[in-house]
């Protein structure tokens, strides 16, 4: 599982992640105009209110006497405040609407581009990195956006205009309220961002342990029946306890950083509190002040620390939310492995011959597998590869799939090289039935539809009867629309290979690619897949790595690989007649059973 250094989320990456919500929110300017709109005319009702609270104390205590044009003038003052607050009312509402929108549709195109972006990764990608894991990060991108909007939209936006409507309105009652308060406000700001820079990087941590977390629950979900049958459930609590534990020593750290942060933050605000009060006292003494004044200094100051309080929060909250987009991003751009080639043209299989001349290809330095392999195969030829475990078999047909690029040689069908075509076009050239079909959590019919996607229900059943899973599958109560469970798991391995043999023969290409699974089937089950590759590979051109001896017998030529490497190739019979390694693995395999 490739792993992000442990590290905060660096400013190149923030700016990624902005840059990638903004592309997806800009499609959406007039919501984004409406709420802008909104923000703003609620935060000026907000800054507008304590004036007139101001003026309403002033009023009541100037006059001597309850008179009519007092209380007149009081009503006035009233029903600026009613309008005022009546249009807080409509901003919030234009807002939640606004917001609604907004949100719910830039998620679901995030969700589009990094599902469409994910699936476009290589085969080894896929075989990299955890599938719990991936779905987490694509989860968490799309939530990221929703945090990083609402913290915006309703927290630091906001925050921002009524600092700065505070701080103009008490500097037109006087400079000197307006400069402590500035003071105050300032010292508050630095100080969160140092604190909310410093402990960026124990949140990163904290974010990186739950995603090991969350791997190793989802690696041992894919392994629970392993886990029983090796008895290895008390190994595996073990594992997850010793992460889980880290984790937890992770969210100490993180959340205590974040006690002492708000510590620091409670007395910068008292203080300031304070402050404004002396210093109101003092203008208040020169008759510079008025008692309204101490109400409008005290609903302002309240306003903001009700917008600040949490500031430490909203900060911990969008680096988080960045450090969880950023996971994605990271996967986002990463660079496709395999990708078409500039110009790449469509593969058009005439004949269906293929050829591996002098390839090379190593997983990684340490990790061989073949050098210098060569294997022409003509059009229609069926061929078995044949070899011990881990000879490089599948590793060869997977090369043919393109789903890793070779480090030299080429790898040609009909004479194209397949790493200049088209890679939909190559895969559509190829047949695949591999050594552990997996099938899709979808109906069988479904599943076998995938084959081709345009065919019809009877073209499928068709499929189906040849394929020797029409009887099994009519024995369902429900019958082809019967869900097969994730990965195809309530199908016997023989079913699932069934069903995987008729995807492939509603596919119909020309050249087929056949890893047998080893695992023993009855000799019913055998017989059924025997029948239903014969029908498979009929004017076809096969390589099939071929462990049954019906299968073997059916080719035209048996190809015998060792440590990457051909070392004997020849009919069933001759390489029979050898002494070589085929008839040893055929001692070993078919049991002696030599005819
Ligand atoms: N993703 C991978 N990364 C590194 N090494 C790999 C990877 N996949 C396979 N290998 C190694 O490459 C070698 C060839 O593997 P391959 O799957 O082609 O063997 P095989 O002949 O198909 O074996 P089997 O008969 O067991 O299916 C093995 O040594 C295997 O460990
Ligand atoms: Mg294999």
């Amino acid at each position: 599982m490739s792993r992000r250094p442990k590290k905060a989320i660096e400013k190149g990456m923030m700016l990624r992640v902005l840059q990638i919500m903004w592309q997806h929110a800009s499609h959406y300017p007039w919501t984004l105009i409406g709420l802008f709109t909104a923000v703003v005319l609620l935060i000026l009702s907000q800054v507008l209110t304590p004036i007139f609270y101001k003026r309403l104390i002033d009023a009541a205590i100037v006059a001597t006497s309850p008179t009519a044009e007092v209380v007149h003038g009081l009503l006035v003052i009233l029903s600026s405040i009613a309008a005022i607050k009546g249009l807080a009312w409509i901003s919030r509402r234009l807002r939640g609407v606004c917001m609604v929108r907004f949100e719910s549709r830039v998620m679901a195109d995030l969700a589009m581009t990094a599902f469409d972006r994910l699936m476009r990764h290589s085969h080894s990608f896929f075989t990299d990195n955890f599938a719990g894991t991936l779905v987490r990060r694509v989860n968490k991108f799309v939530g990221s956006f929703e945090a990083i909007a609402d913290q915006i939209g309703f927290n630091l936006f906001p925050s921002l205009l009524i600092i700065a409507g505070s701080l103009y309105v008490l500097s037109q009652r006087d400079m000197l309220l307006g400069v402590t308060l500035s003071i105050g406000i300032g010292c508050f700001i630095v100080f969160n961002v140092i604190a909310g820079l410093w402990k960026q990087k124990y949140e990163v941590i904290r974010n990186d342990r739950d995603s090991e977390a969350t791997g190793v629950i989802a690696d041992a979900i894919g392994n629970a029946s392993t886990i029983k049958l090796f008895s290895g459930h008390a190994f595996e609590v073990a594992l997850f306890g010793k992460i889980n534990n880290l984790l937890r020593k992770a969210r100490v750290v993180a959340w205590s950083l974040h006690e002492l942060v708000g510590a620091v933050q409670g007395l910068i605000m008292f203080s300031t509190e304070i402050g404004m009060l002396a210093v109101a006292i003092i203008l208040w003494q020169k008759g510079i002040l008025t008692v309204g004044d101490f109400v409008l200094i005290q609903l302002y100051l309240n306003a903001i620390y009700n917008r600040i309080d949490d500031f430490e929060r909203v900060i911990r909250k969008l680096f988080e939310s960045f450090a969880d987009a950023g996971e994605m991003v990271e996967i986002m751009d990463t660079p496709l492995e395999i990708t078409d080639a500039p110009n790449a043209e469509a593969l058009a299989v005439s004949r269906g011959a293929i050829s591996f001349n002098h390839v090379t290809f190593a997983f990684h330095k340490t990790r061989t597998v073949l050098t210098d392999f060569s294997l022409p195969i003509a059009a229609r030829e069926k061929v078995a590869l044949v070899g011990s475990s881990g000879a490089g078999k599948t590793t060869i047909t997977r090369l043919l799939l393109r789903f890793h690029d070779i480090a030299g040689g080429a790898i040609t069908i009909d004479g194209h090289d397949i790493s200049k075509v088209t890679l939909e076009s190559l895969w559509n050239a190829v047949a695949l039935v591999p050594q552990e079909p997996v099938l899709f959590h979808r109906t069988l019919r479904e599943n076998i539809l995938y084959g081709r996607r345009d065919a019809t229900d009877a073209e499928v059943i068709e499929a189906a009867r040849r394929a020797h899973c029409h009887e099994f599958i009519s024995s369902l109560p429900n019958g082809y629309e019967t869900y097969v469970g994730e990965c195809g798991v309530k199908l016997s391995g023989g079913e699932r290979q069934r069903v995987a043999i008729a995807r492939a023969i509603l596919k119909n290409a020309p050249i087929l690619v056949l890893d047998e699974a080893t695992s023993s089937l009855d000799s019913e089950s055998e017989s059924l897949i025997q029948d239903a590759l014969h029908e498979l590979m009929r004017e076809k051109t096969v390589i099939a790595i071929a462990h049954r001896l019906s299968t073997i017998r059916e080719m035209d030529r048996i190809i015998v690989i060792d440590s990457g490497a051909i070392v004997a190739e020849g009919t069933h019979d001759v390489l029979l007649s050898q002494q070589g390694i085929y008839r040893k693995l055929w001692e070993i395999q078919a049991g002696n059973f030599i005819l």
